[in-house]
């Protein structure tokens, strides 16, 4: 897919086992309910809890990414993809199901702070057939020396509403979503952590959304050595989200243009090349 193409489009690769899941009109964030079946990707939900978040369009945006980029996750075959946050499960179990799929004997990886949220991917993924190793911490403390530089895919769907300060990381449901000033509080502090574990081949996916200004996400990864694309818009009643893809980039750091700054839409302020390849 060209870069420009991924922008704004929504996401058409589908997996026979995983149709779309925003195309069915789920119910979005605010409006989750529980014991509901996720439709979306034939993955029912096995488990629930009041205080883990419940797929919504952000997660299913996530994964309709996943599956528009699978033609180049085949290339890839990675050895180790990892999700931080993974709350119900739902996003790298997808993951493990399409990799599957297309023969992939990958290994997984997720982590969660929220002791219910890692309870509920363990029970997702067993419910599905499909493994991966469920930690409880944050973001990927204590994981970074054992596996610094080993993951190829890493996929992240943070807590991104920009929110009072104070609600970031506290108990409960909340800290799903509450990211702080701008919604940059969790996010800034997974990007340099995730970084220091992808491989040099590395690919991660994130969603953001407007508020989190994505052109500034895009050039302070451009600093680190990355490029990156949108490789799915999605305009909801409530959110703009994108889905942005980084991958590791010799040229990024020196081409990347200064980040302008104003009220222009980030799209206007994006016509760094480096920052828009065709490639990955
Ligand atoms: C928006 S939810 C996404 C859940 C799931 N990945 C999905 O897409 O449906 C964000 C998740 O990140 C987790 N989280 C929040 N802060 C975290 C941190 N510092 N380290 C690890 N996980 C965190 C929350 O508990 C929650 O499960």
């Amino acid at each position: 897919m060209a870069d420009g193409d991924g922008a704004g489009a929504a996401a058409t690769g589908k997996l026979a086992e995983l149709p779309s899941g925003a195309e069915k009109g789920l119910p979005r964030r605010a409006k989750a309910s529980s014991g509901r079946t996720l439709n979306t990707a034939q993955i029912p939900l096995v488990a629930s809890h009041p205080d883990v978040y419940e797929p919504c369009d952000d997660s299913f945006a996530l994964v309709d990414a996943l599956l528009s980029d699978k033609a180049q996750l085949l290339t890839l075959q990675p050895r180790l993809c990892m999700e931080v946050g993974s709350g119900s499960g739902y996003v790298i179990t997808s993951l493990a199901i399409m990799l599957r799929q297309l023969g992939s004997g990958a290994q997984y990886l997720a982590t969660d702070i929220n002791q219910h949220a890692a309870e509920t991917t363990q029970a997702t993924l067993e419910a599905h057939g499909v493994h991966a190793d469920v930690i409880v911490t944050d973001i990927v403390s204590g994981l970074d020396k054992r596996l610094a530089g080993m993951v190829d895919v890493a996929v992240v769907n943070p807590p991104y509403v920009p929110t009072p300060v104070e609600e970031v990381g506290c108990k409960g449901i909340a800290s799903s979503w509450a990211g702080g000033l701008n919604g940059r509080q969790v996010i800034d502090r997974i990007l340099p952590a995730v970084r220091e574990m992808l491989s040099e081949r590395g690919w991660l996916y994130m969603v953001a959304l407007e508020d989190n200004d994505p052109s500034d996400i895009c050039h302070l990864m451009s600093e680190m050595g990355y490029a990156s694309r949108v490789v799915l818009k999605r305009c909801t009643e409530e959110e703009s989200l994108y889905v942005l893809k980084f991958w590791r980039d010799p040229h990024a750091v020196s081409s990347a243009s200064p980040k302008s700054s104003g009220s222009e839409s980030w799209f206007s302020q994006l016509p760094f090349k480096s920052l828009w390849h065709k490639n990955s």
